[in-house]
């Protein structure tokens, strides 16, 4: 990383295209895990624009054994190699460089780079680990063809992968053997990937859209090739959707996918050779829940989506990043909404945005979803540049409707297949496409925090006039003081006395069309003329846009918007805001939480509306949702209000909550089709309900007993543990022992476990961490751990005597040293500790500061520094 300003940043503002572009790479790999060697030929050639450079080349850690150019050996005054950097003086031309590197995957406990998981070896390179492996210019902007050769043991590595096109393989005579593969497509460095290893697949054969056959796999470790079938399933439709929906098919002969049990992120989209985490693969109805088939569908779509978002198209930098993600993320949640349900995925994604994004956008790590600067680019797979990337997407998609913006999408990826592109450039298609000048929506990239649209309605009863006043307010982030107005659009509805829609279109000083205003400036008037009587207005339909809304409402209006709003996502969203004036509007908290009572009363008589629709609004604002709307976070009060009405609330509806339960019994036995995924949903939240009303948790131990599903037996685990049933430790031994030998279901009681809505869970935490459960190098197990722990225990992390937060700390400082990513993942945890009321905050400075010194990554140390500044 050449850093021209020497203040630790990289800048946007500094970006100069390569002095040097790589026209091919021919890799030549000796796989063995503790010690690899890999020969690799660059071809290379000048940027005539810009003569006299040197060839920079990225290499981090590497044992150079050989180098040489254009044939002749290189002594050691042509070039040289600083553990970071390899620099060789202008050849003035177009010339071959020929290096060989030993590296050592099975010391690599970063996961990036080549590196050992099991006896599999497997590469992950975004966003610079293609460094660690090789020298190259490393970069998403420099994009070679590639030629890869394999060569390992035939009876340790039976399965060699790489990415493209499988071109040949050989015996190599003494006990080794190649596999050589070629990816046509210019390809950047961090889309590189190889696996290797004894590997078993599911396949299937499918002839595109366009004619091509292609030979889909799934492969995973001999024992786990049967749970790949559901994976399988989801890369076949995910391949169908972006042909319908975006008319773009697949671009080579075979699309693998290997399941790897040791990843550090979710899923990664190298070209043709997807590499996944095990848990976004695996799964049978005796091993995974619901939400994992659904979670796994998901991923594996976004990373089939990147082919084209991210692949075909990718990114000139990593500020660019999402340009690649949030896109991708909009994609793969397209896919879901019209594979199941609309509403159910809005209403995720929305929990997700308030829960997690809105605290992030609010926090200390607050940033733009395009920096302007970073220093560790790790740092920045933020839920800003996914979410809300997504959400903006999306606010695009409103405002130009779903056929200009399919238009759009045609033209970006005309304009710039092959090629590393910029947000500008995705800006400018879509301006081409629907005529519009995109300038002001821009900033929706360059600015941080989430926008609060504050709505005050005036009526007057003699005229009949009524306005609503829209004021626009985007709070000070790190670094940036000063906002300006978004271009936000904002849907409402206004209905008269008997709930009829009133469509005369206002008076207005913006852009109104069909039910939406263009908010353009800090404030908007919309008046209407002689209305009848007061209407009661509506406001974010389907959260159109990703913005706080403050709204005055009665608990009357509330109430009546519940019993007239049709769709499904909003009646939710209203159901979300009743319980939190129940739960935060001190002056007519009563009143909220009646009505809310009776609105839940109404959802469960309702045998039409859809079971996982009910649960989900069963299911309260979460803790983080809540906090994230007030001034300061009274941890223990907030949680202790919640518990209180859900007490109430299950004490009102026991006998509905009985019944349904009951009559869903026979439809959640079993089965992944939708109707039985969904009773299961309304089955588990009722059941959660009723065991807060029965100390003995009978009906969750039945649960346990009887279950024949995954979704079933974990969903009365929970129930068990967290309400301290006198079942729950017969329960849980049962559990353990049976999935003893499944760590991604071991996962699953260790994330239970950990998330004992209690303070004494962090006695449990150490005492597993001290047992054979525990494995620092496994980064599902320490989420399980430690990332369900701090992200979703607040009474077990947020202790009053700090134990929660040291214990937290200390382990990101060791985990430091193993995976810097997975612990400066953890070390997000802290991102809000400013609104943390003063006896939490103390502790919580503490143990940061504890921290000062002990952190040996940029990763840790970028994020400590952005936390304490
Ligand atoms: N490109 C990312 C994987 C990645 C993330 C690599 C961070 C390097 C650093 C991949 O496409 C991705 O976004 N994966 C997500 C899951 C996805 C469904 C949002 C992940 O890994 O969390
Ligand atoms: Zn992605």
């Amino acid at each position: 990383m050449s850093l021209s300003r020497g203040d630790g940043f990289v800048h946007l503002a500094d970006y100069r295209a390569p002095a040097w572009r790589v026209l091919h790479a021919g890799l030549v790999f000796e796989l063995d895990p503790a010690a690899t060697t890999v020969e690799s030929v660059l071809s290379l050639e000048p940027d005539p624009a810009r003569p006299g450079q040197p060839v920079t080349l990225d290499g981090e850690g590497l044992e150079l054994l050989a180098i040489e150019l254009d044939g002749r050996a290189l002594g050691g005054d042509g070039y040289a190699y600083d553990g970071h950097q390899l620099t060789i003086l202008d050849p003035g031309r177009a010339c071959e460089l020929r290096t060989r590197v030993r590296i050592h995957p099975d010391a690599n406990t970063r996961l990036e780079g080549l590196y050992q998981s099991g006896r599999l070896l497997l590469t992950q390179c975004e966003a610079q680990g293609f460094r660690r492996i090789t020298f190259m210019a490393d970069r998403p902007d420099v994009m070679p063809r590639w030629r890869i050769t394999l060569r390992a043991a035939r009876d340790a590595f039976p399965v060699l992968l790489a990415n493209g096109n499988p071109v040949s393989s050989r015996g190599l005579g003494d006990g080794r053997h190649e596999a050589v593969w070629e990816n046509p497509h210019p390809t950047p460095a961090y889309l590189f990937a190889i696996a290797a290893g004894e590997l078993g697949r599911v396949t299937k054969t499918l002839r595109t859209a366009e004619g091509r056959e292609v030979e889909l796999n799934v492969w995973a470790e001999p024992g786990d090739v049967e749970r790949c079938r559901y994976a399988l399933g989801a890369v076949e439709r995910s391949l169908r959707w972006d042909e319908r929906r975006f008319g773009r098919g697949y671009d080579l002969d075979v699309f693998n996918v290997v399941a790897a049990q040791d990843f550090t992120m979710g899923a990664m989209e190298n070209k043709g050779l997807n590499i996944f985490n095990a848990r976004y693969i695996l799964a049978d109805e005796a091993t995974a829940t619901d939400a994992d088939f659904l979670a796994i569908e998901s991923v594996v779509a976004h990373e089939y989506l990147h082919n084209w978002s991210g692949n075909r198209v990718t990114l000139r930098d990593w500020f660019q990043l999402s340009l690649k993600e949030g896109l991708t993320v909009f994609r793969d949640t397209e896919f879901s909404s019209d594979l199941h349900s609309r509403a159910l995925k809005r209403i995720e994604v929305v929990r997700l945005l308030r829960g997690r994004q809105f605290a992030e956008d609010a926090g200390a790590l607050a940033h733009p979803v395009r920096p302007d600067r970073y220093k560790e680019i790790s740092n920045f797979y933020t839920l800003t540049i996914y979410e809300k990337g997504a959400e903006i997407i999306r606010v695009l998609h409103t405002l130009v409707g779903e056929d200009t913006f399919r238009a759009g999408m045609d033209r970006y990826f005309a304009d710039n297949d092959g090629k590393a592109a910029t947000l500008e450039d995705f800006l400018a298609a879509h301006a081409a496409a629907s005529g519009r000048d995109l300038a002001q929506f821009a900033r929706w990239y360059a600015q941080a925090g989430t926008p609060e649209l504050a709505i005050r309605a005036d009526f007057d009863a003699a005229s009949g006039d009524y306005t609503l006043t829209i004021d626009q307010h985007t709070p000070a982030t790190p670094g940036q003081p000063e906002k300006q107005p978004l271009l936000i659009p904002l849907r409402f509805a206004l209905y008269d006395a008997d709930g009829g829609e009133i469509t005369t279109p206002p008076e207005a000083d913006a852009v109104v069309r069909e039910g939406m205003a263009e908010l353009t400036a800090a404030r908007h008037v919309l008046r209407w003329r002689g209305l009848r009587g007061r209407p009661l207005p509506a406001f974010n339909h389907g959260f159109a846009a990703p913005v706080k809304l403050q709204v005055d409402y009665s608990v009357d209006e509330l109430a009546r918007l519940a019993r007239l709003e049709r769709d499904a996502f909003n009646r939710w969203d209203l159901l979300q805001r009743l319980a939190t004036d129940a739960l935060l509007g001190a002056a007519h908290a009563e009143a909220a939480t009646q009505t809310l009572s009776d609105v839940l009363a109404d959802l469960l008589e309702d045998t039409s509306a859809d079971p996982a629709f009910v649960a989900e609004c069963l299911a309260l604002p979460d803790f983080d949702t809540l906090a994230e709307q007030v001034d300061e976070v009274d941890v223990e009060a907030l949680v202790g209000r919640r518990e209180e009405l859900l007490d109430r609330l299950a004490e009102d509806q026991v006998e509905r909550l009985q019944s349904r339960y009951e009559a869903l019994a026979d439809v959640a036995a079993g089965g992944l089709d939708g109707p039985e995924m969904s009773a299961r949903a309304l089955r588990n939240a009722c059941l959660s309900w009723l065991t807060r009303l029965d100390p003995q948790a009978a009906l969750a131990e039945a649960q346990f007993a009887a279950a024949n599903t995954m979704t079933a037996r974990l969903a009365a685990l929970r129930c068990l543990l967290h309400f301290q049933a006198p079942g729950a430790e017969a329960a849980l031994a049962a559990f353990q022992q049976q999935f003893r030998h499944d760590p991604l279901v071991t996962d699953k009681w260790i994330a239970l476990v950990a998330t004992r809505p209690h303070p004494e869970a962090l006695a449990d935490v150490e005492a597993l961490m001290a047992s054979n459960w525990w494995k620092a190098t496994n980064p599902n197990r320490v989420r399980a751990l430690l990332g369900s722990f701090a992200r979703s225990n607040p009474l077990g992390f947020h202790r009053r005597d700090g134990a929660g937060y040291r214990l937290v700390a200390t382990q990101v400082a060791s985990l430091d040293a193993i995976n810097p990513q997975v612990a400066a993942r953890l070390l997000g945890a802290f991102e809000s500790w400013r609104r943390w009321t003063a006896p939490h905050r103390g502790p919580a400075r503490e143990a940061l500061a504890a921290l000062e010194g002990k952190l040996g990554s940029p990763d840790g140390r970028d994020l400590l520094e952005r936390l304490l500044g």
